[in-house]
């Protein structure tokens, strides 16, 4: 088979972490005999520097044509003093929408070769952790109505809106449930529904989702406690499903208790099977060219690419496994390092993944 993957690289360590989920996903290529043809496209800073505009028209266009889409990261100082439609930031959310990725996935898992990294006491994460946030990403208060206007007596104001559809819930909510049955069959819903009417009617339609899945045990939690428990009983949590902007906190909150969010991917999901795969850290523009950079997470990205768009569960084993491997050989890149163990750098790490990859 011949997959069609965009490339977009963007800005800070982007390039040099997609340089090696490239590396993994051509190891794949070689093993298991699949044809992967790569489109690099621009966006963010760098398409900003080369176009005058963070996301082009052209890249929108060729990455709706491709199968899937391999993001690095996107941002910097550079560009921090732009207004906010123009900022490097907008040409992920113009992507998220524009390619209807409207299920984000997070998975939270602690390796357990990583456990001394996990800020939690040992007690709270035994026998490991994995749960999924699954964020809403096309909707809520990150595309709702914005502006500003002059008061009489308060000076300016600034308005976000929050607002959800029962569509756009039910959707997200659909690809909850169906990840819960493929794990421990476990939902909690996120809202702040003691206060917010967008969070009474997202709960409602939780509801009625759950409906179709009645294996699937569902708990409704507010958002302020959810962000407790995550620290308090972390495994209590299977799969999170919330809104744009809970998702977007607490799946850095359930990265953290992991221990590192170098070691991050995620899938962002449209009808069908095309998918957009990031990892979750940003574009660390203070360590970018320096070979500190954790390709982990984007490695990590590329195997939920070959699992969640292209269906090759045996790929995508290969390359978790490939990663388990180094960290079970005791090499760490710094953002990992613990005394004891060997430094590698970026290409290092990737190379030796890409190497486990082919055995
Ligand atoms: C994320 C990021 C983005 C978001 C920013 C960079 C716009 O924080 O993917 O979590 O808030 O969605
Ligand atoms: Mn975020």
């Amino acid at each position: 088979m011949n997959y069609k993957i965009a490339v977009i690289p963007g800005d800070g360590i982007g390039p040099e972490v997609t340089a090696e989920a490239i590396k993994a996903l051509d190891a794949v290529g070689e093993k298991f005999g699949h044809k992967f043809e790569y489109t690099y496209l621009l966006a963010g800073g760098a398409a900003i520097d080369k176009t005058g505009r963070c996301l082009p028209e052209e890249t929108v266009e060729k990455a709706k044509n491709s199968d899937a889409v391999l993001l690095g990261a996107v941002g910097g100082p550079k560009w921090d003093s732009l207004p906010g439609d123009e900022r490097p930031e907008k040409a992920l959310l113009g992507l998220r929408k524009a390619l209807g990725l409207y299920a984000n996935l997070r998975p939270a898992i602690m390796f357990d070769e990583l456990k001394s990294a996990c800020p939690l006491k040992d007690e709270k994460v035994i026998g490991g952790l994995d749960l999924l946030v699954v964020r809403e990403l096309t909707g809520g208060i990150y595309f709702g109505e914005r502006g500003t206007v002059d008061t009489d007596n308060m000076g300016k104001a600034a308005y976000d809106v929050e607002m959800y559809s029962e569509k756009e819930v039910e959707r997200v909510a659909r690809t909850a449930f169906e990840m819960a049955m493929k794990r421990n069959k476990k939902v909690t819903s996120v809202d702040k529904a003691n206060v917010l009417e967008s969070s009474r009617l997202w709960r409602k339609t939780v509801a009625k989702v759950a409906a179709d899945y009645p294996e699937v045990e569902l708990d409704n939690f507010y958002v302020d406690n959810a962000a407790m428990q995550l620290v308090y009983n972390p495994k209590q949590f299977d799969v999170i499903v919330t809104s744009n902007i809970f998702g977007d906190i607490l799946s850095d909150e359930a990265s953290m208790i992991t221990g590192s969010i170098g070691m991050l991917p995620s899938a962002s999901l449209a009808d069908g099977a095309f998918g957009m795969y990031e990892p979750v850290h940003g574009s660390a523009p203070d360590i970018a060219g320096t070979g500190k950079a954790n390709p982990m997470a984007a490695i990590l990205s590329a195997a939920m690419m070959l699992r969640y768009t292209f269906g090759l569960r045996n790929e995508a084993d290969a390359v978790e496994s490939a990663v388990r491997k180094i960290l079970s050989e005791g090499l760490r890149t710094p953002d990992i390092m613990t005394p004891g163990y060997r430094e590698i750098t970026t290409s290092e790490a990737g190379s030796l993944i890409a190497e486990k990859i082919g055995e």
